[in-house]
């Protein structure tokens, strides 16, 4: 088991399935046989970045069994089914992969009642979640829900973020005031959320500034396109509030601060896209109790899956899940490559 299969960064950005080593762990990282991985639109951007580059492997998001642990390694065993976020597309170490060297405190445990296809959706979204709600605003957490509901307007609730920010906001006990498109309201309803609007609706941000009193302070924005923070600012309280954004967005009203968190800079290693980062210390040790709260909460049945979108041959697939994406038809689901579809399997 030297050699295997990847989706591999090209010169010319289109990504090509190709024979390459499997990675070396190193003491403190497992080895995943990876079963099935997501997509997420940095996937694309990032492989298309790095067009002339150093040959990487594409793939953040990632489910499959370990089948090998560092010595470092004492809260994970081998044949474990595990789920989580790699920095992918950065190295020769990817979710688009037979195989991934994964950081054990970026990795949830995932109960038999999850399906690994299910689970592939978890790591970056999830994560992403955790720092728009705890890290860039100290909201509660489903351990410690509040006793005072208040409320949090989640834009954008038929994303992958959006979605595990609902139900992780709905767990720490707030109200959720959400917006998506009219088609999803049924299976986002199920989520509990509280209040939804269309975001299509000229008066969006009316509506919500009506059903809040004026009264909001707290807003999580999934989407952070060049329409969304002036929508979320105008339906924010005279006095302002802070807005989680999952992009870099400019503030359209004083009054109102937006907080920028990137999923990268969890994994506390350095990197150079988007900009050159070097690591801030104690963003590992907030990963890990991100990673052991989902475990908790998906054990415990809490949380519930997207919708999946699996492509026929896996890996094979893959440029074609690029171009759909890029096409902006993703909608209220995570697509999702199974690696045993693959054609040319090496283990
Ligand atoms: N900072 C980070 O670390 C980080 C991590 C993950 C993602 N992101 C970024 O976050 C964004 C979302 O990522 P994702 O994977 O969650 O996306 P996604 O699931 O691919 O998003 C697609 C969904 O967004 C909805 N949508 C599009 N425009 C909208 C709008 N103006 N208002 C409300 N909903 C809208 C679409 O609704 P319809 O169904 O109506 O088409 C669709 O359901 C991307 O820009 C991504 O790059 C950042």
């Amino acid at each position: 088991m030297n050699k295997m299969l990847a989706v591999c960064t090209t010169i010319d950005g289109t990504p090509e399935l190709r024979q390459v080593d499997v990675p070396k762990i190193r003491p403190e990282e497992m080895l995943v046989k990876v079963i099935a991985a997501a997509q997420n639109p940095a996937e694309w951007v990032v492989a298309e970045w790095r067009k002339g580059k150093e040959t990487a492997i594409i793939g953040c998001d990632f489910a499959g069994i370990v089948t090998q642990v560092g010595e470092a390694v004492t809260d994970f065993k081998i044949g474990e089914r595990v789920a989580g976020m790699v920095h992918g597309c950065k190295e020769l170490n990817g979710t688009y992969a037979e195989y991934v060297a994964a950081l054990p405190y970026m990795t949830f445990k995932i109960p038999s009642s999850w399906s690994l296809e299910d689970a592939s959706q978890l790591g970056v979204a999830c994560y992403t979640a955790c720092q728009c709600l705890y890290q860039s605003q100290d909201l509660p957490l489903p351990e410690h829900p509040t006793s005072e509901p208040f409320d949090i307007l989640i834009w954008g609730a038929g994303s992958s973020v959006g979605h595990f920010t609902v139900q992780l906001a709905k767990l720490g006990g707030m109200r959720v005031i959400a917006t998506a498109s009219t088609k999803h309201f049924d299976r986002l309803k199920a989520l509990g959320i509280d209040e939804l609007f269309d975001y299509h609706d000229p008066d969006v941000n009316e509506k919500i500034k009506a059903c809040t009193n004026g009264n909001l302070h707290h807003a999580v924005d999934c989407i952070a396109n060049e329409t969304t923070p002036k929508l979320i600012s105008n339906a924010l309280s005279t006095e302002g509030g802070t807005v989680s954004v999952v992009r870099d967005v400019e503030s359209v009203r004083d009054e109102v601060k937006h907080v920028f968190s990137l999923a990268y800079e969890l994994t506390e290693r350095p990197f150079d896209f988007p900009w050159d980062y070097i690591p801030k210390p104690g963003m590992a040790a907030f990963a890990r109790k991100c990673s052991e709260m989902i475990s908790k909460l998906l054990n415990e049945g809490k949380l519930v899956p997207a919708p999946l979108k699996i492509y026929p041959n896996g890996f094979a697939s893959v440029s074609e899940g690029f171009t759909y994406m890029k096409s902006g038809l993703v909608s209220g689901e995570k697509i999702v490559y199974r690696v045993e579809d693959t054609p040319g399997l090496q283990n």
